[in-house]
């Protein structure tokens, strides 16, 4: 939080604070703030491990300070982490500093991968280390800097950071402020994501972007727009010329007074929504500088190509709906928005009367995804489950050979790839490391790259050469469960729109498009038996150890994603078994105590299904059977979970949802912090 308005220090603390529990869906251990002491040369830092209540509250139990206080420009600075090294521990929190005075504060979202050779550098030279964190070693060598070139009156805080960011390696976010440039903030980025969200009631005439070196080629030497504006519908920020004095004063309004603005960093923009829409992703490398109100966007290195336009935007989400509304957990309300969530997926894109599918995103491409040699789909967890549940479609439909691979193994395997490859990225931050990282690697051997994403502005969906946004808002629980059944519908779109010339599978396609039209009032019907599965979980499933879930063709997804929901958030032991595989192995499992779910719903592996419940009754098994109403066929003597039948490729959206009911009243009955479970991120920015 950086701002040129009078506010106080109460204000400043609650707006770290209240930004801070915005970002505890993405899970963390400990959290930590920084902000200006009794006068602008003097750093407070506070940090506890948990929660974000435990700052507040070390921070309001504080004798000595005094809340009153009033700043006119002020940075503030907060952070949740998630340990990546060393434990969670107050002194592995986040603001890490410089040296005992907290000459420079940082926080950082990321991982240095050359720290420990910069600590052995900087411990030679007498620097003392006191936390196990990367970070700490980023903090100290700005000090470093700063201390070589004590004397340098010219020295200013950007370029100072430009010097520590030059010997960095790694993936990272960062954020200073220090005693020595008081009331100014530093940022930079580069593989973390990093946003700066503007707030002023004033329109401001003033370019405020300085690309230092401007004029010096063709792409930047812009003339600056004297209009720009942060209120102006369009406006983007152009880089051109240096900076003039004169300019600098730009923030003041014609009494000499300045005027109140606000400016808001963070990695996320739920933290900071609630304040303003309006907001500007900075690229890697960029070096964001605040000073006096100002922001100014410098590059790390000159001629590096990199656009000098930074456009601002503005955010489309509301903060009702990253709030919890009626529901106990963002999880349960989550899942309870699907019948909503799938039809925004679809809105605008699938014509239900022409029965025709368009995505705009990936019109430009269509002809060069059909000429591919192969389509590879490389994504994380639950959207890895979505891309496994929708190949086979994706095969049948487009007849494009078609690969699922977990983006950490496709990096471990060096995967070749090639020019005539479509790799197709699914991510529902669309910032999750090992995703990014896959699709630079793509990027890098000239594949088409479709990024499949929730989350406009994301890294993925900026780098990726076209894609689809699946729409399904924002979600907050970290175990996903909307997303999961949006980007089975994306994809699924893609599918059927690639489809489009081949006039011998129309029936086919109209067959799914009407099912995808009478799917948002079946899930309505899934989770009217919400209270029958909460009975069922509470009274069978609740006390025992582990839970087998098996099903087979477009059900075998389904499994492995009912299974790593009920892992994620009751903390069960649970596998989703094919069960076509079931005599090769897990069939040695089954007894009369072993729980059971057997996915069995109408469609041509039925029969198959069938043999698989023979065979487990016979070693005394008693599943739980997934079925679809209205199928006689299945012996009393077993329970049962109906759900409306569907065409066979959209089935899976219908037998999750129970799952995710299961697992969300499993995780209420074990008492588990549903929306935040233990040892999980929503979104995983590290390797
Ligand atoms: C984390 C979350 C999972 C998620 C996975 C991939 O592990 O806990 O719920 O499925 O990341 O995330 P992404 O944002 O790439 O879909």
């Amino acid at each position: 939080l950086n701002y040129l308005v009078e506010k106080d220090r109460k204000f400043i603390i609650d707006t770290l604070t209240s930004g801070l529990s915005r970002l505890e869906y993405r899970g963390y251990d400990s959290a930590g703030l920084a902000i200006d002491g009794e006068n602008e040369r003097q750093i407070l830092i506070y940090k506890q491990v948990g929660k974000v209540a435990a700052v507040k509250k070390l921070i309001a139990e504080q004798k000595d300070i005094d809340f009153t206080k009033t700043f006119i420009s002020h940075t503030g600075m907060a952070h949740t982490r998630w340990a990546t090294h060393g434990q969670p521990s107050t002194v592995n929190s986040h603001p890490q500093r410089s040296d005992s005075k907290n000459e420079f504060t940082v926080v950082h979202n990321g991982i240095i991968t050359n720290y420990k050779e910069l600590k052995t550098v900087l411990e030679k030279k007498g620097y003392m280390f006191e936390s196990e964190t990367d970070t700490e070693a980023v903090a100290k060598l700005a000090k470093y800097l700063w201390d070589s070139q004590k004397g340098n009156n010219n020295l200013t805080f950007t370029a100072l950071i430009k010097g520590v960011v030059k010997e960095l390696e790694g993936a990272f976010a960062l954020i200073f402020k220090s005693v020595h440039f008081p009331g100014e903030v530093v940022a930079t980025r580069r593989g973390s994501p990093l946003l700066i969200g503007v707030k002023t009631e004033k329109k401001l005439k003033v370019d405020f972007v300085d690309v230092e070196f401007a004029g010096e080629t063709d792409a930047i030497a812009q003339e600056p727009n004297p209009e720009a504006s942060f209120l102006a519908p369009t406006d983007a920020v152009h880089g051109g010329g240096k900076l003039r004095r004169s300019q600098s004063r730009a923030f003041l309004s014609e009494d000499g007074l300045p005027q109140p603005i606000e400016y808001f960093l963070a990695s996320d923009p739920s933290a900071i929504v609630e304040h303003t829409k309006r907001v500007l992703y900075l690229e890697d490398d960029d070096i964001a500088h605040i000073s006096e109100g100002e922001l100014h966007i410098h590059r790390l290195r000159r001629d590096d190509g990199m656009s000098a336009v930074r456009s601002i935007q503005t955010l489309e989400i509301e903060l009702a709906e990253i709030m919890k509304g009626s529901f106990d957990h963002f999880m349960q309300k989550e899942i309870y928005e699907q019948p909503e969530s799938v039809v925004n997926t679809m809105r605008g894109r699938v014509n239900f009367d022409t029965r025709k599918v368009t995505l705009g995103g990936l019109k430009a491409y269509l002809a060069t995804i059909r000429r591919c040699r192969r389509i590879v789909f490389i994504a994380c967890g639950t959207s890895f489950h979505s891309c496994l549940a929708t190949r086979a479609i994706f095969e049948e439909l487009t007849e494009i050979p078609a690969s699922v691979e977990l983006a950490s193994d496709f990096l471990d395997r060096k995967c070749p790839i090639f020019r005539d490859d479509v790799c197709v990225f699914v991510s529902q931050s669309g910032e999750t490391a090992d995703t990014i990282l896959a699709m630079r690697y793509c990027l890098e051997r000239g594949a088409l790259c479709v990024g499949v994403t929730n989350t406009v502005g994301s890294s993925i969906s900026r780098e990726s050469h076209c894609g689809v946004h699946i729409n399904a808002g924002p979600e907050i629980g970290v175990a996903s469960t909307k997303a999961y059944t949006s980007q089975y519908i994306a994809l699924l779109m893609m599918a059927i729109q690639l489809s489009e010339d081949r006039t011998s599978l129309t029936e086919r396609r109209n067959e799914i498009i009407d099912g995808l039209y009478a799917l948002p009032g079946q899930i309505k019907e899934v989770l009217r038996g919400d209270s029958s599965l909460q009975d069922l979980s509470r009274d069978t499933l609740a006390k025992e150890k582990s839970l087998l879930i098996m099903g087979r063709g477009f059900q075998h997804a389904t499994c492995l994603e009912g299974a790593l929901k009920i892992k994620e958030v009751s903390y069960m032991h649970s596998e989703g078994i094919l069960a076509g595989e079931l005599k090769h192995g897990p069939l040695a499992l089954i007894d009369e105590n072993m729980p059971v779910i057997l996915i069995m719903t109408k469609d041509s592996l039925y029969p198959k299904v069938q043999s698989a419940l023979q065979q487990v009754t016979a070693r005394k098994g008693q599943p739980i059977i997934i079925c679809n109403s209205g199928d006689e066929g299945i012996s009393e003597q077993y329970k049962t979970i109906r759900v409306p039948r569907t065409v066979d490729c959209l089935q899976g959206i219908l037998t999750i949802i129970p799952l995710q009911l299961l697992s969300y009243h499993l995780a209420v009955f074990h008492g588990v912090d549903v929306d935040f479970p233990r040892n999980l991120a929503k979104s995983v920015t590290v390797e």
